[in-house]
């Protein structure tokens, strides 16, 4: 039976990872909408039309190397552009409406993609929190950018996403607010899985 879980919050919230652990839990599917808009992003790097690329991303678009800073900037500034927003929604419903059920992370889903799902949740922390735990993550995979780098990285994204006109990042009315400020990332998967066994 078709169940969707819309899991939005800001940029290095841990929604990945949240997602990814209620994925398990659950047997659910698990898409992390926000590569899409990376491998858009990354192709608009090498040279092309956002929109273009948008229209005819491929699955091989999302194997790349795109957890680096400069992807992720690129990603938020083609992701104010409605036609980018608009050739991506189909995707993510079709996605959303697997009768296995599925969890989606990404900033507009419990608003846009999905405003009828199951269950709700925002993710967020503080943009220290946040950027200190991103920078942990791309310093383990070798990536040199410094802390101030990346809690740069961080407020621009959350600016820029936060006030463009197109699916904003906000919560939704009925979104839970799990703020990991001061919790670990199992107490915040814990209340997660929670407040799904109750919709459940
Ligand atoms: O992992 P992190 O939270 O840093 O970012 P992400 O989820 O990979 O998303 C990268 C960028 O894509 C965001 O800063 C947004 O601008 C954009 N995005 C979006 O506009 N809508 C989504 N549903 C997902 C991502």
């Amino acid at each position: 039976m078709k169940f969707t879980v819309a899991i939005d919050g800001p940029a290095a919230a841990g929604k990945g990872t949240i997602s990814k652990a209620i994925a398990e839990h659950f047997g659910f599917a698990h898409l992390d909408t926000g590569l899409l808009y990376r491998a858009v992003g990354a192709k608009v790097l090498a040279g092309d039309d956002p929109v273009q690329a948008a229209k005819t991303l491929t699955p091989e678009d999302l194997h790349g190397d795109l957890r680096t800073s400069e992807v992720a900037q690129a990603a938020s500034r083609v992701a104010v552009l409605a036609d980018v927003r608009a050739a991506l929604v189909l995707f993510q419903r079709d996605f959303a409406a697997r009768d296995e059920g599925a969890v989606l992370d990404g900033r507009d889903i419990g608003t846009v993609i999905c405003p009828e799902a199951e269950v709700k949740l925002f993710v967020t922390a503080s943009a220290e929190v946040r950027a200190e735990r991103r920078y942990l993550e791309l310093s383990e995979k070798g990536q040199g950018d410094t802390r101030e780098q990346v809690l740069a990285d961080v407020i621009a994204r959350d600016k820029r996403d936060s006030e463009r006109a197109e699916a904003p990042l906000k919560p939704a009315n009925d979104a839970m607010i799990i703020d990991t400020s001061e919790m670990s990332i199992d107490e915040a998967v814990a209340k997660a899985v929670a407040e799904i066994e109750q919709h459940r």
